[in-house]
């Protein structure tokens, strides 16, 4: 049964193009398509574990791809928190994946929590 695809690509961008941008993550060079998101490019380079949850430090991969459950959070050009499944990947890019869980507060008041 044939079905119709709910992933679409980002405007300006067609299916099957072969164009592809340099991105470094965790200082490797990975080569993914502009077309589709960071994220769609993280998971199909096979980096799945993109951060570590702060309850219980398991790995998080990106899960809806459409900006609501903040899984994809990653450090983009030392932004860290980014929602890569909205960011389009760029040539140059710079990426972390966000090993440590994020604290919300300054350090000096986290020692006080
Ligand atoms: S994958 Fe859910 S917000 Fe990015």
């Amino acid at each position: 049964m044939a079905s119709k695809a709910l992933f679409k690509y980002l405007p300006g961008h067609q299916a099957g193009a072969s164009a592809s941008v340099s991105v470094l993550v965790n200082g490797a060079v990975v080569r993914m398509s502009p077309a589709a998101s960071l994220a769609a490019g993280l998971l199909a380079a096979g980096i799945t574990a993109v951060r570590v949850s702060p309850v219980g430090q398991g790995a998080r991969a990106p899960y809806c791809m459409m900006g609501v459950c903040f899984e994809c959070l990653v450090d983009i050009n030392g932004r860290p928190n980014q929602q890569a499944c909205l960011i389009t990947p760029q040539d140059g890019m710079e990426v972390t994946t966000m090993q440590a869980a994020p604290c919300a507060l300054p350090q000096q008041e986290a020692k006080h929590v």
